[in-house]
């Protein structure tokens, strides 16, 4: 989940200096942004500063963020897709290849570095409605009335998407993570006819060695079993589906993550514990779960919130060694 952000003093004062675009763009900006955190927290990995828009431009979206992100021409037609030209991801964010080496070289071996991408289906929404967060009724309208116009859409961000995290596992990422933050939007019929076989594609095209891959899709509890057909390591769950359902529904084949709520980080410090337990007790005692929030941490956090679900954890996996 999100790492940096707005709740840090000292992110609020990179961006004081910079906008978000110039702030992803220049290696040395972003690979501090991401180093801020594990400075901070003793987090057990990094995940590297950027956004699932970023890579749009290879495919010739305009993208700006205030701070939701905006698709300058929003895409409605056959013909607009099919004028799409994927470019090189090597040559349009060279930037992101930059920032994993500073920060795997930075790093030193501390704690292992996540990239990652959106699924083509969130990414899809976002092109198609011009915005996100305020309704999808163009990206649904496209989905009954021209299904092989987003069919279409979809396999080119699927393609464009594993070469974007090949790209970033070639520069040095350890783990990658496909977000599917609008999957929750589709019937069980139109998960499986859409989003899942476009995220299907980016991990059977994806690079890799030993890398491991991990899918999250919030507000997906009715297409769990679905999602192991996407072929990830690694599910990842927001905090409506608990992990002790999720286990015997994936039968064991792949690790799960989550999923404390990022609102209960508004409580204090002793309910953040509390449910943080709650959250490492519903995992049990199977191997296979990475202790994360829910979804992305809000710009209202206190750091005091932080700093006690990650000792919390921290001291449970300790009593546990
Ligand atoms: O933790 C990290 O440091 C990784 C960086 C990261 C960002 N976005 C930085 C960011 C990651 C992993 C993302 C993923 C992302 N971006 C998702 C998937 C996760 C999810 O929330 O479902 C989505 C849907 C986006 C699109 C996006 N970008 C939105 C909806 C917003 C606005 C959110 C907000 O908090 O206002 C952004 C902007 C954004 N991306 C910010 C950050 C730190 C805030 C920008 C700012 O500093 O002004």
């Amino acid at each position: 989940m999100r790492q940096a952000g707005r709740y840090l003093p000292e992110y609020r004062a990179l961006r004081e200096r910079v906008d978000f675009l110039t702030l992803c763009k220049t290696p040395e900006l972003a690979a501090e942004a991401t180093l801020q955190p594990i400075r901070r927290f003793g987090l057990d990995a990094a995940i590297i500063f950027s956004d699932i828009m970023i890579p749009l431009e290879a495919i010739g979206a305009r993208i700006t963020f205030d701070p939701v992100p905006r698709v300058a021409e929003p895409l409605r037609t056959r013909a607009q897709i099919d004028a799409l030209r994927a470019r090189p991801m090597a040559e349009v964010v060279p930037f992101v290849g930059e920032v994993v080496t500073r920060v795997r070289r930075e790093l030193g071996g501390q704690v292992p570095l996540i990239g990652f991408c959106g699924a083509p289906f969130t990414l899809a929404a976002y092109l198609v409605e011009g915005k996100g967060g305020e309704g999808f009724g163009e990206v649904k309208r496209m989905m009954f009335a021209e299904p092989d116009t987003l069919t279409r859409l979809l396999e080119l961000l699927a393609d464009a998407m594993a070469e974007y995290l090949t790209l970033q596992i070639a520069a040095g990422a350890q783990a990658v993570q496909i977000f599917d933050s609008w999957a929750g939007i589709l019937s069980p019929e139109d998960y499986r006819r859409f989003a899942l076989p476009a995220a299907r594609r980016v991990v059977q095209r994806t690079q890799r060695g030993d890398e491991p891959v991990i899918y999250f899709a919030p507000a997906t509890g009715h297409v769990l079993e679905e999602q192991l057909a996407t072929q990830a390591d690694v599910i990842g769950l927001c905090w409506r589906t608990p992990l002790d359902q999720a286990r015997p529904r994936t039968e064991g084949r792949v690790a799960l993550q989550g999923n404390l709520d990022p609102h209960a980080l508004l409580a204090p410090p002793e309910v953040v514990r509390r449910r943080a337990l709650a959250v490492l007790d519903s995992a049990g005692d199977h191997p296979g779960h990475i202790m994360n929030l829910g979804h992305g941490i809000l710009p209202d956090t206190p750091i005091e919130s932080v700093e006690a679900l990650v000792e919390t954890v921290a001291a449970r996996v300790r009593s546990e060694a």
